[in-house]
Parts: C-alpha cells; structure tokens; sequence
C-alpha cells in the first residue's frame, strides 16, 4: 500500500520533522469533513482513530483540509489542483459528505469528489455489502450470513465524464447530450481487480459481472474482457446477470453474491439498493481506490443537510469506511478489531436502529462501538 512516502508537508497543519519518514505506525490521512452532515461524522471518526492510537499503535497524523459549500461560498476555491498534489503525498484521504443546497446541483461534488476520482486516477470503487445484524435488513427472513457481497465499481468512465451539453438549452428544440465511454484499459482494469478481490476474500470464489450488453450493445466490451482476463483466474467462477435482473436478485438472493464488478453509473445504483439492503446510508461505506496510490474512503450516504447540527446522523458508515482505511493501509489487525466492534455494537441490543430518527445521538452510537474497541 501507500507506505512509501517521502516527505509529507501541508498548507494547512505543517508536519513536524519526525514524521517525516517511511513509517507504517504513523499514517498521514487527509481529512475533507465537508457539507452538512459531514463534519459531524468526522468528528466521531477522530474518536475512532484516536483509540486506535491508544490500543493497536497506529498513530494518524491528520492534515484537515476544508473543502466544500462553506469555504466555496466564502473564497470561490473548489479543488486546487496544487491540493491534488499534495493528496499524493498522503497515505490516504477520509471524506465526510460533499453538497449544500446554496451551491447549484453537482458543482461541489464534481469538483471535490470527482476530482479525486479522475486527477487522482481512483479508477476502482469498492463498495462491501454486509447485513451486520438482522434487524438491520429490511428484508424478509434475510440474515447476515446471507448478506455479504462486496461490489468493484468502474469508478473514472462511463457516463460521468462529463463529455457533452445541452443544444438550445430552454427551448423547444433542446439536445441534451452525454456521452458514454468504455475503455478497454478502464474495463480490464475494473475486471482484474475484481478478479483480485474474489480471490483474496476467499469465500464463495464467484464473480458476478453486471451490464446491460443486452440493450447497449456496446457493453459487449465488458462480457468480452470479463472473458478474457476471467481465463487467468480458474479458481474463480464466473457469472453474468443484466442490471435489471441484478436488481432483482438483490433483493430476492443476495446469498447468490460474493463479488460483483460494474460500470460507473450502473454500480452507483445498484450500490445504494445493496446499502439498503444491509441496513441503508447508515451503515454503507465505500472507497475509492488507485492501488497503491494514495485513495479516498467516505461513507456512501450524502450530506443530508436537513439533518445537519442535530447530532442525529448515524456515524457508523463513516466507522466502517475508517474500517476500510485501515485495510487499505495494511493495518489488517486494527481493520479486523474495528470490524468486530461493529458487529458487537449492532448486536449487542444497545443500538436499537440507525436511523436519524432512533432517538440516538450521534455520539451515542461511537461511544458503543468505542466500548467494543478496548
Ligand atoms: C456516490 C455519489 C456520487 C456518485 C455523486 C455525489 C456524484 O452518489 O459516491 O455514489 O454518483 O458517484
Ligand atoms: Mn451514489
């Protein structure tokens, strides 16, 4: 993973000379709290990182950085581009949520999230799907066991890189275009690491490719690299189903995935019916991941601006993408440790529901979990 760092300096919180060196123990994470809720939750995950320091010795040199509506609105900066470069010299970045509804729709969130995704080349997004307690699942006689997939997202093609625009925007006779790209180094790459990811989880050893090459002919260049990359892994099976049937798989067999693998805009749906699935926004994480470069882990719900400053947000989403921060980095103890306190703390009868209207504060729900990471 990203250890390999040099020298690591920042405009915000300059690093002291110590730091400065190859050292797995302190891990220099970038942190961008956010939009609404978001600083909310980075609030609990620097509970989070701060026992971890305590208990399993991996210490988190922080750098906040302070992107999004508040700082847009006030100095028109989005993303630097000279930010992006120093995004490279950190181990990892830690997102809160990005949108506010002062800011006109996607300018934030392209600029700030989508940034990330294509200047930092994050071409993989992974998205685990875990029912943690059964209550959780609003699924009839669904249980954990049968609740545990792990979804590989195209995450820099497809339908949002923003080639294209409207032709006589507000009239009758309005074109509105966008563009649709799939390129076989995109595609192969998604694959493989998908591949990877079902070969490294060990579980059912299936990967399940989803398209829609019926309809958009084009996508026949997923079927095609799945084949072909599939032929370097006979371990793992492989098998294929339509969006539109996925969709209904998921919610009548999801015990029939292990790892899925999916364009852009096709694995950004079907991800949040998975969130829903294993207990919604609440609980789902995700990240966005160069290997071995420096990436991205946020929760996947938004900045739900209408619950902003109650302190009702639940803020385990966040924990568990900490909890895939800490994989990512090579802290696999420490990953496992945080996993297993999430799963006491949602099973141990003290968090009711994670929803915003659960009666439980924000706080409340770190302090189980932090119970749990003695
Ligand atoms: C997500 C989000 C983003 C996406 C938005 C905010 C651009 O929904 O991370 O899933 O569509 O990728
Ligand atoms: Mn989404």
């Amino acid at each position: 993973m990203n250890n390999e760092l040099g020298n690591i300096v920042s405009e915000q919180e300059s690093v002291p000379q110590d730091t400065q060196r190859k050292d797995m123990a302190m891990q220099t994470i970038a942190v961008i709290p956010g939009d609404g809720v978001g600083p909310e939750v980075i609030d609990e995950a620097h509970r989070v990182l701060r026992r971890l320091g305590e208990t399993d010795g991996v210490q988190f040199d922080i750098v906040n950085y302070p992107f999004g509506a508040e700082h847009y609105l006030r100095t028109g900066e989005l993303m630097p581009p000279s930010v992006l470069e120093e995004f490279k010299q950190m181990d990892a970045i830690l997102l809160g949520a990005i949108g506010d509804p002062r800011v006109e729709t996607g300018v934030l969130e392209r600029a700030i999230i989508g940034g990330c995704r294509w200047k930092l080349d994050m071409y993989i997004n992974l998205r685990p799907i875990k029912l943690y307690a059964e209550y959780l699942c609003p699924l009839k006689d669904k249980k954990p066991e049968h609740i545990d997939m792990i979804f590989v997202r195209e995450n820099t093609e497809d339908l949002y890189i923003g080639i294209g625009g409207h032709f006589k925007k507000g009239t009758q006779d309005e074109i509105a275009i966008a563009q649709m790209i799939m390129s076989r180094k995109g595609v192969e790459r998604a694959v493989r690491y998908a591949y990877e990811v079902a070969r490294k989880r060990n579980k059912r050893k299936k990967l399940t490719l989803i398209d829609k090459a019926n309809a958009i002919g084009a996508m026949e260049i997923w079927t095609r690299t799945f084949e072909e990359v599939g032929q370097e892994y006979p371990d793992i099976e492989r098998d294929h189903a339509y969006i539109d049937a996925a969709c209904m798989w998921m919610v009548k067999n999801p015990e029939w995935f292990d790892v899925a693998v999916t364009g852009n805009m096709m694995g950004d749906i079907i991800t949040d019916l998975g969130a829903a699935i294993s207990g919604g926004l609440g609980i789902a994480a995700s990240g966005n991941i160069n290997p071995g470069q420096v990436s991205m882990f946020e929760p996947i719900h938004g900045s739900a601006p209408k619950h902003a400053g109650k302190g009702v947000i639940c803020p385990l989403a966040t924990h568990s993408a900490t909890q895939m921060m800490l994989e990512f980095l090579g802290h696999d103890k420490a990953a496992a440790r945080l996993d297993t306190a999430l799963t006491k703390a949602l099973t141990s009868g003290e968090i009711k529901s994670i929803s915003t209207s659960s009666g439980m504060k924000t706080a409340e729900y770190t302090d189980v979990v932090l119970k749990y990471l003695k």
